[in-house]
């Protein structure tokens, strides 16, 4: 049986301010903090939909633990965006124009400055102390972690060209500092990697790549002592943009196979790119992790999820979505790459069999060896899964339940434990059957469920979040 996953795709107005749900099991005491997630959940403005998942409008949700006890708010960012929707009017540039795009792309072709859209829906990070709501778009908006309240723009303090920008900011708790890329358009277009130390707002650019494209690159990874990019051939042209039925970004995507994926290794002192690999021809939103494996020479091992080509960026249109459950296109695959720098070879194999999305290590692993990458399981009708896999062992593990789509996970180290999957993860579920979400605790080691707190609605399916231990 085929569930529709409309629930997930289904607007929301109902706000929730500290609700206490009931907790069936129990929370582990010592888990406190509060995940706070992104993610679209207005699709219409008046009776016009979203053409594409991205371009809904961005609601935060936040679960706060304490004393095994759960509490949850939602509330949508108060962006320029969302009250144009509220008037009636869709700015959303992924894939929907109304208004905003056309002034994009004139902008971005007489290489002016753009108005990009503020629809802050991809990512949270918190930057010189503030809670920021991010998008690929060079807009932001700082929001209240408490109340989730809307404060205003958000700017950094230097000059960084970004035409687009990235909203995944690895978080390297090694070096205190969040790193991210923009990229820059123009006849010979770049991709500027900066690091953001914790307490400023002020971007360091250590390094300009110039970009084949350039590429549509959505994530990137560090070990202690790289960057890593993956440029596939997903290309940004803004010729196609000119296309007079353009309605987004997805119509500058060009697929070209032919010039294979570039990997792009920078080294994190000097800016140098001390390897650029060219495989054949894939795609990749997320990294799950990368390291420097001393023991084999100081080869750089990065797993990440990979897709054999670019269809699932329009297997996310609103026209796929709204139909019985998810559109048929290719699966991602957890991949590891074993990268000899002084060779410039690479070595690529698989990790697991099943498909995989929304890839996740414990925080402390990041740019470190990490054993256990977590993330969404794809490959089944009817259900998303929970999966851990054992990359040193190639096995996995994994939790299913009919009409209940996981999203991404979230592995939180029990402070003082001595093994990687000593802890829990936190992840949020939407049963479209009973269309109510679910925020679930799973033992990080076994994933058997150890709590289950049913929300008091369905939440449109979610991108991603942040744990922070101290909020
Ligand atoms: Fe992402």
């Amino acid at each position: 049986m085929t569930h529709s996953v409309g629930p997930g795709f289904r607007s929301l107005s109902t706000e929730y301010d500290d609700h206490q749900p009931q907790v069936e099991g129990s929370i582990p005491d010592w888990l406190a903090g509060t995940l706070i997630r992104n993610g679209p959940a207005l699709f219409e403005a008046g009776s016009t939909r979203v053409n594409h998942w991205f371009d809904g409008l961005a609601m935060l949700r936040r679960y706060g633990f304490d004393e095994g006890e759960l509490r949850y708010s939602n509330r949508f960012l108060r962006s320029e965006a969302y009250a144009d929707a509220k008037a009636g009017q869709l700015t959303g540039q992924f894939g929907t124009d109304t208004r905003g795009w056309r002034r994009l792309v004139d902008t971005l072709t007489s290489l002016g400055l753009p108005e990009p859209t503020d629809n802050a829906n991809v990512h949270v990070a918190r930057i010189d102390g503030e809670f920021v709501a991010l998008t690929e778009a060079p807009r932001r908006i700082v929001f209240d972690p408490d109340t989730l309240d809307t404060r205003g723009e958000f700017t950094f303090k230097d000059d960084l060209t970004e035409h687009i920008t990235a909203a995944h900011l690895v978080d390297d708790p090694h070096h205190e500092e969040l790193i991210g890329f923009t990229t820059e358009f123009g006849l010979q277009p770049q991709y500027h990697v900066y690091r953001l130390p914790r307490g400023s707002r002020g971007r360091e650019r250590f390094a300009s790549l110039a970009a084949r494209g350039p590429a549509y690159i959505h994530d990137c990874s560090v070990t202690k002592d790289h960057v890593i990019l993956i440029e596939s051939p997903l290309v940004l042209s803004v010729r196609r943009a000119l296309n007079p039925f353009s309605q987004g970004a997805i119509d500058m995507l060009d697929w070209q196979p032919d010039q294979g994926t570039r990997i792009l290794v920078v080294d994190r002192e000097t800016g140098v790119l001390v390897a650029e690999p060219t495989l054949s021809a894939t795609f990749c939103f997320h990294h799950v992790n990368a390291y420097v494996d001393d023991e084999n020479n100081g080869e750089i091992v990065l797993d990440l999820i990979e897709f054999p080509n670019s269809e699932i960026v329009g297997a996310m249109s609103m026209g796929e979505l709204d139909g019985e459950g998810f559109p048929e296109v290719p699966d991602g695959r957890l991949m590891r790459y074993r990268i000899d720098p002084a060779s410039g070879t690479v070595d690529r194999s698989q990790l697991y069999d099943g498909g995989m999305e929304l890839p996740r290590v414990p925080r402390a692993a990041t740019g470190r060896r990490h054993r256990y990458a977590y993330g969404q399981a794809t490959d089944r009708k009817g259900a998303n899964g929970l999966v851990k896999v054992d990359c040193e062992t190639r096995t996995a593990q994994e939790w299913w339940k009919r009409s209940v789509y996981v999203e991404e996970p979230i592995p939180i180290q029990r402070p003082g434990g001595d093994n990687e999957d000593d802890g829990v993860v936190l992840a949020t579920a939407l049963d479209v059957d009973r269309e109510q979400t679910a925020l679930f605790v799973f033992d990080a080691e076994t994933l058997t469920v150890e709590a289950r707190a049913w929300l008091p609605h369905a939440e449109p399916f979610g991108f991603h979040g942040r744990f922070f231990s101290d909020v």
